[in-house]
């Protein structure tokens, strides 16, 4: 057996996996984000631990075989989130996440002190907030304390496996989303740290994904009823991780991921074209590959807010209910999902979201059905970049939240134009966590067979040419909203 963990922005979640792919436990718990300023996002890594160990003790716990037959465990993580280390690997400062848009001002300065050409050749991605080099660069002018302080950093899984192994490490995938990894050398950039004034010290060491980086603490071990025996593996970033539990772990595989952020991803062999920093180019958990994604901030996020503000007190199968029954393009009805800013294509973290077309007849399921449309035509922006460099992309994988209804996976064929599959299991990262385990641990011989045994397809979406027709209509008015809306910011 192997544990896979997945420390995603709400919850943490563990899988129990055996030898033959099959998940036969998972338990989770969920921690809350701290918004202390808009724009502000923030989480408290001990809360990571905390639930962690939880959710691993509640499986271990239901666990009727010999414990020392889990061997070993492996994570997905929330990306880009900074989590700052002393001198004696104390937590220095809440974690500043992926989804916190406080650092505008020192993007700009690392495109001009880096220069723009030199960023995208060194990192093969553009300055954007959400990224943790901006991040370090905040707390470098806001508490220069803090930044003095600094022995480490590390991404978010990173700090929960330092807490069960004792060993500071990072790997690429996740080393990727940090704008400090030289991509084409694959190590810290030097070029970079120099000019922003940061020491390379700080930067944990960089190992490959499956690489086995130690083994449980006896403390750990002993809280959650596994054996110090336990071999721990490196991960993955979450959209490397759920990129492999769906499958794309070779050339012309695409992944759609509506979870809280919505991410159109693409396999690529290699890390020699050029998208102009257009679209996040970061290194894949598969050894020596890489992938190329398009993020749409808020996604499931846009669809819980709505929940929240509208429909408080119903589930999602209550505010699903009739959903299906209305024509696409919610009776011109049309929303963006830009409620926290946008990142593909815009990188712009001041505009906001709208609903137009407003008319009297229309009701609360067609304002709940625009905001799903809405999440899959910024997705869709992505899917233009792809195609316009040439990319023919006929199918996609659908995983997360999108993934669990008819009616959205539907509208993802449609609005695509692209034949969309449905897994077995869509809970795309936890999976790909234990694959990694798996593969560390020798259970595969690589990621092409650990997809073979691990992922399923259960069903299949084709689009409806009419409402590919009617969704390219629309689509046309949907990208004009951004340009016409962006004044009111
Ligand atoms: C990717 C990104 C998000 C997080 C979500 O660049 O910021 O998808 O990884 O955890």
């Amino acid at each position: 057996y192997v544990i896979g963990i997945d420390l995603g922005t709400s919850a943490v979640k563990a899988l129990l996996m055996n030898e033959q792919g099959t998940i036969v436990d998972e338990a989770s718990r969920s921690y809350p984000l701290v918004h202390e300023k808009p724009s502000y996002s923030e989480q408290n890594p001990n809360d990571w631990v905390t639930g962690t160990k939880a959710a691993i003790q509640e499986i271990v716990k239901r666990f009727t075989g010999d414990v020392s037959t889990i061997i070993g465990i492996s994570y997905s993580g929330q990306m880009h989130g900074l989590v700052l280390l002393d001198e004696n690997n104390d937590i220095l400062r809440p974690a500043i996440l992926w989804n916190d848009t406080r650092t505008t001002e020192q993007c700009k300065q690392i495109i001009e002190q880096v220069g723009q050409e030199d960023l995208l050749r060194i990192t093969k991605n553009n300055a954007l907030e959400g990224f943790t080099l901006p991040k370090i660069l905040w707390v470098k002018e806001y508490e220069p304390e803090i930044f003095k302080a600094i022995k480490t950093f590390l991404l978010p899984k990173d700090y929960v496996r330092f807490v069960m192994t004792g060993n500071l490490h990072m790997d690429y995938s996740d080393a990727a989303g940090t704008l400090l990894l030289d991509i084409e050398k694959s190590e810290w950039s030097q070029e970079i740290a120099a000019v922003l004034g940061i020491d390379l010290a700080i930067c944990p060491p960089l190992v490959s994904s499956a690489t086995e980086v130690g083994q449980l603490t006896e403390e750990f071990a002993k809280s959650t009823g596994l054996t110090t025996a336990t071999k721990i593996y490196a991960g993955g970033a979450d959209n490397a991780c759920g990129a492999i539990g769906s499958g794309v772990a070779g050339d012309g595989k695409t992944m759609v991921s509506i979870g809280t952020s919505g991410v159109l991803l693409s396999y690529e062999e290699s890390n020699t074209k050029d998208f102009e920093g257009k679209v996040h180019y970061f290194n894949h958990v598969v050894e020596d590959a890489f992938y190329t994604m398009g993020v749409t901030l808020s996604a499931g996020h846009a669809l819980s807010w709505f929940k929240e503000r509208f429909a408080e007190g119903q589930s999602y199968d209550e505010l699903f209910a009739g959903i299906d029954t209305i024509t696409p393009g919610s009776n011109g009805l049309l929303f963006t999902p830009y409620i926290v800013g946008e990142r593909t294509p815009y990188a712009d973290s001041t505009i906001r979201g709208s609903y137009i077309g407003i008319d009297a007849s229309h009701t609360k399921q067609h304002f709940a059905r625009a905001v799903m449309e809405g999440i899959v035509f910024s997705l869709r922006d992505s899917l233009e970049i792809f195609r316009a460099s040439g990319k023919d992309i006929t199918e996609m994988v659908s995983i997360g939240g999108g993934a669990k209804s008819p009616v959205w996976l539907q509208m993802q064929a449609d609005i695509f134009n692209v034949t969309v599959y449905k897994l077995k299991n869509e809970q795309g990262p936890s999976i790909g966590a234990c694959m990694i385990a798996a593969v560390g641990a020798n259970i595969y011989t690589d990621f092409e067979e650990a997809v073979q045994v691990c992922v399923q397809v259960e069903g299949k979406f084709e689009p409806n040419p009419e409402n590919v027709e009617i969704y390219n209509q629309l689509y046309a008015v949907y990208q004009q909203i951004y340009i016409q809306t962006k004044a009111l910011n």
